[in-house]
């Protein structure tokens, strides 16, 4: 040997130490720590699995779960911090094990790889967050949904190019998100029966010599099937790329929200006044309040598609089976799962309590615009006019009005009347923007009973499902 013996984790193949930056640039454990519990977890299935098949005696098989069962309750305490030289966290709780069990503790790899162990620690990880995010999308529709039932008869201009279209019910606006957030609470648990297939036993790559039961450590895993191809089961990540594709729509639809709300704050919507809870003021401005919130996940939206793009591209050139490419994967899976549910909690605390509507600033808005213009087209057309004639008549009717500086509702019935001689007196009603909305009743649409209905088909499920 040219140097002192390396403290390296692997075999006595190797005459030389690393070198020290190279052992930084090799670790990973100072990210896949965070791995620890289910390291563990998956390491005494294992264990106990050995022991079931008589790979190894009952007695070390013991020996081994307490062994862990304490090295989880040294890293609670903050008492397992092991450094850079351990490589990983794999590598750490075996030496740990080792100095607390001797030999016996140099057993617990038999008929495993770090490849189906890390494998099998991300799924365990990953299985958890989702059901974690599942639970978050919940309490979000949650308090989306109360603020839409609290707005079922207010209105709201709806929006196409930003330009004022037609008025809508809030609640209707609001409902379009909780569809969002429920595709997204499906989309995760689709993924997730993929994502809960065991690799654990498919060894460094072609499965193992040792009489194993896969089907025990999967069942004591809570995994639903193992991989059927070894190769396959330590070289997949498509679970976490279907993860962050779902985390990336996820943040699509929060930053959608978030904008909305951003603009509803300025002072030329005014529809809604952020509280003190969730806005933050400005150093220098002192009438300042900045919609803050909204606008960092709007902000943090980008990171999280960025960890879904570099992981296609880890993947892409990769050949079987595993590679140290796949030590990638790690880092930006956890920032996204991160990401994703602090946002998750940053929006729903906004809905909570940052924000009120105004109703009063509402109904003002749909006042005092065009957005009635289908209704006038709709009224003749209902009395028989064809639509498109009806739709160029009002087109001239709005741009006289512009001319004047009317507004629809501003005309007489005689002006209207020299218009066409179908209209009559309940064109006003007709194009009340209460009346409006509530006739808009089509399945789907932003009538108030079809809003109504709506909200309780969400009420239904949200008291239906966990
Ligand atoms: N730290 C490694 C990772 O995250 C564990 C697997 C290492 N396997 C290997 N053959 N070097 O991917």
């Amino acid at each position: 040997m040219t140097q002192a013996a390396a403290p390296q984790p692997w075999s006595d193949r190797f005459e030389t130490a690393l070198h020290p930056a190279i052992v930084v640039f090799n670790a990973s454990i100072g990210f896949d720590l965070a791995l620890i519990e289910y390291d563990l977890t998956g390491s005494q299935a294992h264990a106990q699995m050995l022991a079931e098949q008589g790979i190894i005696s009952r007695e070390e098989g013991e020996a081994i779960v307490a062994g862990l069962e304490q090295i989880r309750s040294e890293y609670r305490a903050g008492q397992f911090q092991p450094g850079l030289d351990a490589e990983d966290v794999h590598f750490a709780v075996e030496r740990r094990l080792t100095e607390l069990l001797g030999d016996v503790g140099k057993k617990l790899h038999t008929a495993r790889s770090r490849n189906d162990q890390v494998g099998t620690d991300t799924r365990l990880y990953l299985r958890d967050r989702v059901d974690r995010i599942r639970q978050q999308l919940r309490e979000y529709q949650r308090v989306l949904l109360a603020q839409a039932e609290q707005h079922v008869e207010t209105l709201i201009p709806g929006y196409t190019h930003l330009q004022r279209a037609q008025p809508l019910s809030l609640a209707h606006h609001l409902h379009a998100y909780l569809e969002m957030a429920e595709r997204d609470w499906e989309r995760l648990g689709d993924l997730r029966k993929r994502l809960n297939t065991s690799p654990l036993g498919a060894g460094a790559l072609a499965g193992t010599t040792f009489p194993i039961n896969r089907q025990r450590t999967a069942e004591l895993l809570g995994f639903e099937r193992v991989y059927a191809n070894s190769l396959d089961a330590v070289s997949d990540r498509d679970s976490l790329v279907e993860f962050l594709a779902a985390a990336s729509l996820i943040m699509v639809h929060l930053s959608r929200l978030a904008e909305e709300v951003i603009l509803w704050a300025s002072e030329e919507f005014r529809f809604i006044r952020l509280s003190d809870r969730c806005a933050t003021g400005s150093s220098i401005m002192p009438q300042k309040k900045n919609p803050d919130v909204p606008e960092l996940v709007r902000g943090k939206t980008g990171r999280v598609f960025g960890h879904l793009q570099a992981m296609l591209v880890v993947l892409k050139g990769l050949p079987l089976a595993y590679n140290k490419d796949l030590q990638e994967d790690k880092e930006g899976l956890f920032d996204a799962v991160q990401t994703v549910e602090s946002c998750l909690e940053a929006m729903t605390i906004l809905f909570a309590e940052g924000l009120s509507f105004q109703p009063d600033r509402l109904a003002t808005a749909v006042e005092a615009d065009f957005s009635n213009a289908t209704d006038v087209a709709d009224y003749l057309a209902a009395r028989g006019v064809p639509f498109r004639e009806a739709y160029n008549l009002v087109g001239r009717v709005v741009r006289a009005c512009l001319a004047q500086g009317k507004l629809l509702k501003d005309l007489s019935l005689g002006e209207w009347q020299a218009l066409h001689p179908q209209f009559e007196a309940d064109i006003y009603e007709a194009i009340a923007p209460r009346q409006v909305v509530a006739a808009r009743n089509s399945q789907g649409g932003t009538g108030f009973e079809q809003v109504r209905s709506a909200l309780a088909t969400v009420r239904q499920r949200l008291e239906s499902t966990p």
